[in-house]
């Protein structure tokens, strides 16, 4: 079988397997329901490749290979959080309506929601794709939590970051130059405190004191996943 078909075809068991572990632990809960229906109708007729091709046509034509993605997307890979790890890792970071959860790089949108749907906390979701940005917005409003979920468009290595009580970053894709602009940046907006997740790269130990440190499913497979305070 070719390579590709058996990345997709492993991809497909993974999630269901994920989803239906997910079914079982949180399939009694509102807001896992009410998170995947407003995800779902807010991407009808899109999805995260179709929204990175559109943005790579828009603002790099020569990236855009016959009419389809590159082989690489680089720092637009995509990837997501599923509902219920991010309700894991945010019940453990003790969240609550008193809290800014800013994800930096949010696709469609996952952690955001779940912050605000599940624990009644403001959320910022900020990306580069305008696409994930308004169909989050859409999301936002399909679960009437467009007071407290809210996407802008943002680029978190040469714009300034969102003032927020735990920052999400999704660093497993992203080069290092890109790497090393959005930590500055965070450096920047983050006061001591406050808390950052880190998706499979840590963070450097001279300014962020490790919490805790897990493997965690994402829709790709599994990662490790860093929790720091801002010393
Ligand atoms: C792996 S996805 C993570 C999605 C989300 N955080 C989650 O876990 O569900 C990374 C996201 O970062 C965004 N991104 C990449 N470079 C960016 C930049 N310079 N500024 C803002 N967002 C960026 C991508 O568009 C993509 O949506």
């Amino acid at each position: 079988m070719p390579s590709i078909l058996y990345t997709a075809l492993e991809n497909i068991v993974w999630t269901a397997w994920q989803t239906s572990a997910e079914l079982c632990r949180y399939g009694l809960k509102p807001w896992w329901w009410q998170v995947r229906r407003a995800v779902w109708l807010a991407w009808f007729g899109s999805s995260p490749n179709l929204a990175v091709y559109r943005h790579l046509r828009e603002h790099a034509p020569e990236k855009v290979q016959r009419g389809g993605l590159p082989d690489d997307c680089g720092d637009l890979t995509y990837g997501e959080a599923l509902p219920g790890a991010a309700y894991r890792l945010l019940k453990q970071m003790e969240i609550d309506s008193s809290h800014t959860v800013a994800d930096l790089g949010c696709g469609r949108g996952i952690i955001p929601l779940t912050a605000a749907a599940a624990f009644g906390a403001r959320s910022v979701g900020c990306d580069i794709v305008r696409e994930y940005v308004e169909r989050g917005q859409k999301a936002a409003r399909y679960l009437k939590l467009q007071d407290k979920a809210e996407f802008k468009r943002l680029d978190f290595t040469s714009e300034a970051l969102p003032a927020a009580d735990l920052y999400f970053l999704s660093a497993t894709c992203l080069s290092e130059d890109s790497l090393n602009k959005l930590l500055s940046r965070l450096h920047k907006a983050a006061r001591p405190g406050c808390r950052a997740i880190s998706v499979s790269q840590p963070l450097p130990a001279a300014l962020w004191q490790l919490q805790m440190r897990a493997k965690v499913p994402f829709s790709w497979g599994s990662a490790v996943v860093y929790a720091y305070t801002k010393k």
